[in-house]
């Protein structure tokens, strides 16, 4: 695997790829690499010639009393993993090669990025979409790999890529999850053994709301506090919020006659130190990966 730690070894790397044929996919990262992320890096080689993963811990996207800090970053271990993978290039940017400086602009979603994470997070949308403008600017891919753990991020992505008419495909890949539901995350590296099993309650909630659902319950508060309720009993320490949503557009869920929304249910909490999310699509058949 080749590492690309400046963008003219990055624009050097990508027109010789482009030149040899075939299509570039590119997985953008946070790194702290896990069985999440193979999965896009298997998708990208399943579904382009060439694979270029990137690895910055974007510090616009992190508020000012959240885990920048601490955010775990395990380069050589990361490494080892793409290439293991069959990930052909690795971009590794510096702080000041996204932000130069003199760098000014933003780059705002609207209603989509305000709700939800973008409500207990402010401001944590508008750095997702700025570096992923960049990268994506930078890389120049045919298609690009999102988790669809970070549903709302990855709904804001498509809605920024649309919107700013980006030259990209986007592929939102399904959660990949531990033997007992918990869903693949950087951060699960932050719970102790008591807040690991606490967290698995997780995966209860959202399956016990999906089978709720496929027994016929249409009421998104009845739904919700099911979720609620397994969470609670598991102790898990605070709630930000669990809320049933339509799949595509994040409006609040309510059944119509005449047309039948997918439902998500979407959840936030606190575990241990750790700040979890999770989601599921109610109607689809493992609960994930809804093609929209
Ligand atoms: O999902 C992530 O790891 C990050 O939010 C992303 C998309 C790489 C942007 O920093």
């Amino acid at each position: 695997m080749e590492l690309l730690t400046d963008s003219t070894a990055l624009q050097r790397w990508i027109d010789a790829r482009r030149a040899a044929g075939g299509g570039i996919g590119f997985v953008p990262t946070m790194g702290a690499l896990h069985a999440g992320h193979m999965a896009l890096i298997h998708a990208a080689r399943a579904q382009t010639a060439h694979v270029v993963a990137s690895i910055f811990v974007n510090p616009t996207q992190f508020g000012p009393n959240e885990d920048f800090g601490r955010y775990p970053r395990t380069l050589d271990a990361d490494r080892v993993l793409l290439t293991e993978a069959g990930c052909a290039a690795l971009y590794l940017p510096t702080v000041e090669q996204i932000y130069p400086e003199g760098f000014q602009t933003s780059v705002r979603v609207g209603a989509l990025a305000e709700e939800l994470c973008g409500r207990s997070r402010p401001g944590h949308f508008d750095g997702v979409a700025v570096v992923v403008t960049i990268l994506l600017n930078r890389v120049r891919p045919d298609v690009a790999f999102f988790g669809l753990k970070d549903y709302q991020q990855y709904l804001v992505i498509r809605r920024l890529v649309t919107d700013l008419v980006l030259p990209v495909r986007v592929v939102g890949v399904p959660t990949v999850r531990e033997p007992d539901g918990l869903a693949m995350s950087s951060r699960n590296r932050y719970l102790d053994a008591e807040s690991r099993r606490r967290a698995a309650a997780l995966y209860r909630g959202l399956s016990l709301a999906r089978e709720a659902w496929i027994a016929g319950e249409r009421d998104g508060t009845v739904l919700e506090n099911r979720v609620r309720q397994v969470l609670q009993q598991a102790g898990i320490d605070t709630v930000e919020y669990v809320s049933l949503r339509e799949a595509r557009s994040l409006r609040s869920y309510t059944p119509q006659a005449d047309r039948e929304e997918d439902p998500v249910m979407l959840l936030a909490v606190r575990v241990g130190g750790a700040r979890l999310i999770d989601n599921m699509v109610l109607s689809s058949e493992e609960g994930a990966g809804l093609s929209i």
